[in-house]
């Protein structure tokens, strides 16, 4: 019985093919990892939660609790060659429980359409600064006008809704031809790209005159500062930006060929991940005290403070443009993994061609979409829980979401399926394997529900 449902296994090819070598996976995950997440979102968390001690929390969540469930979503992807709400439902029927862990896949493909409706705002916004940065508006701006600029951008919803537009279309475009082809060559490029800019970036902020005020603020941990919703808000910017738990990693690993390691990827995906983020916070944070602003300025502050430093600089227009080029590469290799959940669903499910389902699921986010684009302008002061409906949308999926679909993934596989499963589909049995299932056993599962329940108040201070 075990072996011949092994070999069932082994012969379980998926239907949208396969990536071509390892490199090509490590590339698309990486795609998937890096994006607005490390240069947007992740210093003006950090500026939002007071600095140093965040960021240890944050860098302690993405090895024990990032990685496990990383590697776990990569194995169980693999294994089931679906999508992920097939995969769940057919892992846990070949594990002798319930289909009804589909569910789980069920949450993420509606993370990833939530998410992707706020992100392709943010995404059109970084395409319009192409634009501005290409037509030389920055150059010599003070910070007082580069904040007008800014200012005038998120003010007008017919603008934001356009770029927001612009964005989906570029996505849906992709996915509707197929993530093998474009897109690995894309990322090849683009990911070096990147972190060679941001070191160019990084020698000008070191120049600023206020690097030391910079790195004091991202490391020195003041712990008093630390409340458990910034440790909550530390655990969802490392699902967040290394693309785990909704299932957009799982998708990828359905994918992957057999030999490859799944350690191996993973590890390396998480260390370039996590060296964009850091470098990203070393160029922003001295620009930020050098120009006299306030590092908690929330989701635009990357918006003003590299279009002044571009603006000071030799050749900033175009810096700035290969820039904000890049950052819009980087936002629109991870919206395509956001969108891929949802489309091998429906490919799957209802036979529709990829094309069609690309589309259809496009629609929908896109029309979500404006949910966003208005809480900048229109719908400004219409606040409600956490505050605008993008604070609530980023609150719900970043905080809730991932989190819960992470527990649910790493019991699944800690748990639900035998050690057989998981040490046959991760090659090895040995000290890694041990370390893995320890983590996604016991360390990242307590961890998660743990701060997750301090968070919302429902465990009592022992204090
Ligand atoms: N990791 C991406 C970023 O840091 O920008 C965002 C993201 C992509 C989250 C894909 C989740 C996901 F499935």
């Amino acid at each position: 019985m075990l072996s011949s449902q092994a070999d069932g296994v082994e012969k379980r090819v998926s239907l949208h093919g396969h990536w071509s070598s390892r490199l090509a996976f490590v590339l698309a995950v990486t795609g998937s990892a890096v994006g607005l997440g490390n240069i947007w979102k992740f210093p003006y968390v950090v500026g939002q939660n007071g600095g140093g001690a965040f960021v240890l929390v944050y860098l302690a969540c993405v090895a024990l609790i990032g990685l496990p469930v990383m590697v776990s979503e990569v194995l169980m992807g693999r294994r089931g060659r679906r999508n992920p709400i097939a995969t769940m439902a057919l892992l846990g029927a070949e594990e002798g429980t319930s289909r009804n862990w589909r569910w789980v896949g069920g949450m993420g493909v509606l993370a990833g359409i939530l998410i992707l409706s706020f992100y392709s705002v943010i995404g059109g916004w970084t395409l319009s600064y192409v634009l501005k940065s290409a037509s030389g508006m920055f150059s010599n701006a003070t910070a007082p006008e580069v904040t007008a600029i800014r200012d005038g951008f998120t003010g007008s919803w017919k603008t934001v809704v356009s770029f927001h537009t612009v964005f989906m279309a570029l996505t849906i475009f992709v996915v509707a031809r197929g993530v093998e082809r474009g897109l690995e060559q894309a990322v090849r490029f683009m990911v070096p790209a990147l972190l060679g800019l941001m070191i160019v970036l990084l020698g000008y902020s070191i120049s600023s005159g206020y690097f030391g005020a910079g790195l004091s603020f991202m490391f020195s941990a003041d712990f008093d500062k630390l409340t458990w919703d910034s440790v909550l808000a530390a655990m969802g910017q490392a699902f967040f930006t290394l693309s785990i738990g909704m299932g957009a990693v799982m998708a990828y690993g359905a994918y992957l060929p057999k030999e490859t390691s799944i350690f191996g990827a993973s590890v390396t995906v998480a260390i370039a991940d996590t060296m964009i983020a850091i470098l990203a916070g070393l160029v922003i944070f001295p620009l930020v005290f050098a120009n006299g602003l306030d590092p908690a300025d929330g989701p635009g502050l990357v918006f003003i403070t590299l279009p002044l430093a571009f603006g000071q600089m030799q050749g900033g227009v175009f810096f700035a443009t290969v820039f904000f080029v890049l950052l819009s590469f980087a936002a629109w290799t991870s919206a395509i993994s956001l969108m891929e959940p949802a489309v091998a669903w429906v490919v799957e499910k209802f036979n529709h061609t990829r094309a069609q389902a690309a589309v259809m699921i496009g629609l929908i986010i896109w029309a979500a979409g404006f949910g966003t684009a208005l809480s900048f302008n229109v719908l400004s002061d219409f606040k409600f829980l956490r505050g605008t409906i993008f604070d609530n949308l980023d609150y719900l999926t970043i905080n809730i979401m991932l989190p819960l679909g992470g527990v649910l993934i790493v019991v699944f596989a800690g748990w639900v399926m035998c050690r057989n499963s998981t040490s046959n589909e991760l090659g090895s049995s040995g000290t890694l394997y041990r370390l893995w299932r320890l983590l996604s056993r016991f360390v990242a599962p307590i961890g998660i529900l743990f701060v997750f329940l301090k968070a919302v108040g429902l465990l009592p201070d022992l204090s």
